[in-house]
């Protein structure tokens, strides 16, 4: 066992545990029993490496996610995802503890929305509301109205009075997808995220010329350009279900490649193609989901930490737009 100082002082430097693990230890049966020792939750979300997904209790997009927070009973909830998604889970439990395998794991899109300059382009702004993506840190919830995520964001923004004028943030691709589907005019945040805006257009116009067949599907987070090129475009939650509801056998999938571990479960018999990236990979991984391991996972949930905190004066400002948002959601049946 490591001492509590070298634990925190670990954490502390690395953002994780960088404990050695001798590697004859089967880490899904001592997750398993952790799991039981401690009665702890281990949320995942889809972008998880496989793994993670297969030990994870409940795996689903952001929404989900933050709905399984919210009335889980668990006394410690492992969350597998990126900073933000623990956050929220922290907002949603402040009595809980909450932590994730890696704190480095950030999100571009979210980095991209700091809370200073947002809340001067605010005041620049009078008279909007703030409907802010989940995919924000805690400071940016705390100066928004309502939260939405990609799966229930058209019921959101349709749920405000037409004549109320609206800030969307962070991510300007979510929010121009939005504005056309909604015809809602909006301020849009100039963010986005770093895997969703580097799908090759050209590869995956390729990639339709040689699978005819394919069905196109992608994120809202994606570019307009790419969007055009989809027969469907969902959560990634959506995009799973109509991957099992669609009689095509083959898929061209343009979002984070984890995703397609789900899908190939539930279709077994069904071909996923991962879009391409501009750069030279051939699929398109989030390298801030992919910090997670599954080695980290088991030092997280054996030694809990490192733990997400949130200051109580921010969390009490940050979970007002999040609780509307799951209001909202929950009148549509979402
Ligand atoms: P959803 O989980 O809402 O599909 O969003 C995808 C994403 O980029 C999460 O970081
Ligand atoms: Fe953030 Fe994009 Fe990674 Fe999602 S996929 S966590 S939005 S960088």
């Amino acid at each position: 066992m490591m001492m509590e100082s070298e634990i925190l002082e670990a954490v502390k430097k690395f953002g994780y545990l960088n404990q050695r693990i001798d590697p004859a230890l089967d880490l899904f049966a001592e997750i398993e029993k952790l799991k039981k020792e401690k009665n702890a939750i281990i949320l995942a979300h889809y972008y998880q490496d496989a793994d993670i997904q297969d030990i994870a209790d409940y795996r689903g997009d952001s929404l989900g996610l933050a709905q399984q927070a919210e009335k889980t009973t668990a006394d410690l909830i492992v969350f597998a995802g990126v900073h933000f998604m623990a956050e929220t889970a922290k907002l949603l439990n402040p009595n809980k503890k909450v932590v994730l395998p890696d704190l480095n794991a950030g999100c571009s899109l979210a980095d991209s929305c700091p809370p200073e300059d947002f809340r001067k382009f605010k005041e620049a702004h009078p008279n909007h509301i703030v409907i802010s993506y989940i995919n924000c840190t805690a400071g940016i919830k705390a100066l928004s109205d309502i939260i939405c995520t990609s799966s229930n964001a058209i019921k959101i923004v349709e749920s405000v009075p037409a004549d109320q004028k609206i800030i969307f943030a962070p991510d300007k691709n979510l929010g121009a997808y939005i504005m056309k589907k909604t015809g809602r005019d909006m301020i849009l945040w100039d963010g986005a995220c770093m895997v969703h805006e580097i799908f090759s257009l050209e590869k995956i116009m390729k990639l339709k010329h040689q699978h005819p067949k394919a069905k196109v599907i992608a994120h809202p987070e994606c570019e307009d350009p790419v969007l055009k090129q989809a027969d469907f475009i969902g959560s990634t939650t959506a995009l799973l279900n109509y991957t099992s509801h669609n009689p095509a056998d083959e898929f061209i999938v343009v979002t984070e490649s984890g995703i397609i571990h789900q899908m190939q479960l539930a279709n077994p018999h069904k071909t996923f193609i991962p879009a391409p990236p501009e750069n030279n990979c051939a699929c398109n991984d989030c390298p801030h989901m992919k910090l997670n391991t599954l080695e980290k996972l088991y030092l997280c949930m054996k030694y809990e930490v490192p733990e997400v905190l949130i200051p109580e004066e921010l969390a009490a400002d940050a979970l007002r737009p999040l609780k509307r948002m799951l209001e909202i959601s929950a009148s549509h049946g979402l």
